[in-house]
């Protein structure tokens, strides 16, 4: 893209997307969030790329948050168009029909720590360090955090980290639940690479499929949520993989999908 503030690189199935401002610590400007919004489009619509790995420029961060001298001025209208246009990119980035990584290697502050909520699993270098810090700007956050962490982590923990705005260690990060593994920073790539390629090897139906299940059905009650893991049961034998997969086990080989 014109800018060049998303990098997007291409590993066979894997898509590996680089926030790219390492100046300003890959803060969130509009032409980023743009770019960004374009190339989930681009990546939706490929057939070719199975998962998706995300990460920052650098080593020092992962995304430091929204631009915080473009937002400065911002009027009431502006500062709403703003949360609406991120808000829509991060759900953008949480529907995409492929499981997301972010390897997050470094500070996931505010709208950087809303990203790396907004992928499927998150993979945190040991020096990387959350947090929500909108109160000490005395804003809210606005990408998904008062809505999307609480969801991960509960709403006590949620609320310690929006109110007091603390930056937390990767370590805390894995024992609240915020991120599922922390490793050394020299490994980040390659473990997420090798849990993409494991994810590939899979029937990219069910993979699809379990996505969907999952997104979903955190939006509804457990009744819902069950009849809806059952469509998506069903719909998974209306597709071949599933022969393959059973054909595979019967005679004792790995299935190729
Ligand atoms: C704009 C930023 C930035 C940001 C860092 N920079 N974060 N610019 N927006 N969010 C810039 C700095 O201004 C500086 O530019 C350069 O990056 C390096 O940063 P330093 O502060 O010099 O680095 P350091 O001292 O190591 O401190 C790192 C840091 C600190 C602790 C991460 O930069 C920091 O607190 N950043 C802001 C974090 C934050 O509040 N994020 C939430 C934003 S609000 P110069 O030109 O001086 O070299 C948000 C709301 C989302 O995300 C919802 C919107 C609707």
């Amino acid at each position: 893209s014109e800018n060049n503030y998303v990098l997007f690189d291409r590993e066979g199935q894997i898509a590996i997307l680089t926030f790219n401002r390492p100046k300003a610590l890959n803060a969130l400007n509009r032409e980023l969030l743009q770019e960004l919004d374009q190339i989930l489009d681009q990546i939706a619509q490929n057939d070719e790329i199975r998962c998706v790995i995300v990460t920052g420029a650098g080593e020092k961060s992962f995304v430091a948050g929204a631009d915080i001298k473009e937002m400065q001025a911002y009027s009431v209208m502006e500062a709403r168009a703003l949360a609406l246009f991120g808000q829509s990119v991060c759900t953008k980035l949480e529907r995409l029909p492929k499981p997301t990584i972010a390897a997050v290697n470094g500070f996931a502050l505010g709208g950087g720590c809303e990203l790396a909520m907004a992928c499927d699993i998150r993979i945190a270098a040991a020096h990387a360090k959350f947090g929500q810090p909108e109160v000490k700007l005395g804003i809210t956050a606005g990408y998904g955090g008062t809505q999307r962490l609480p969801r991960l982590v509960g709403s006590g923990i949620a609320k310690e980290i929006l109110f007091t705005g603390d930056m937390i260690s990767a370590e805390r990060a894995l024992s609240i639940g915020l991120v599922n593994h922390v490793v050394e920073k020299e490994e980040l790539l390659n473990f997420s690479r090798s849990m993409a390629e494991r994810i590939c090897k899979q029937s990219k139906c069910a993979v699809g499929l379990s996505k969907q299940a999952v997104n979903e059905g955190t939006q509804m009650d457990l009744d819902r949520g069950l009849k809806y893991e059952a469509e998506m049961f069903a719909l998974s034998f209306s597709v071949d993989e599933h022969a393959e997969g059973f054909q595979a086990f019967i005679e004792k080989r790995s299935p190729k999908f």
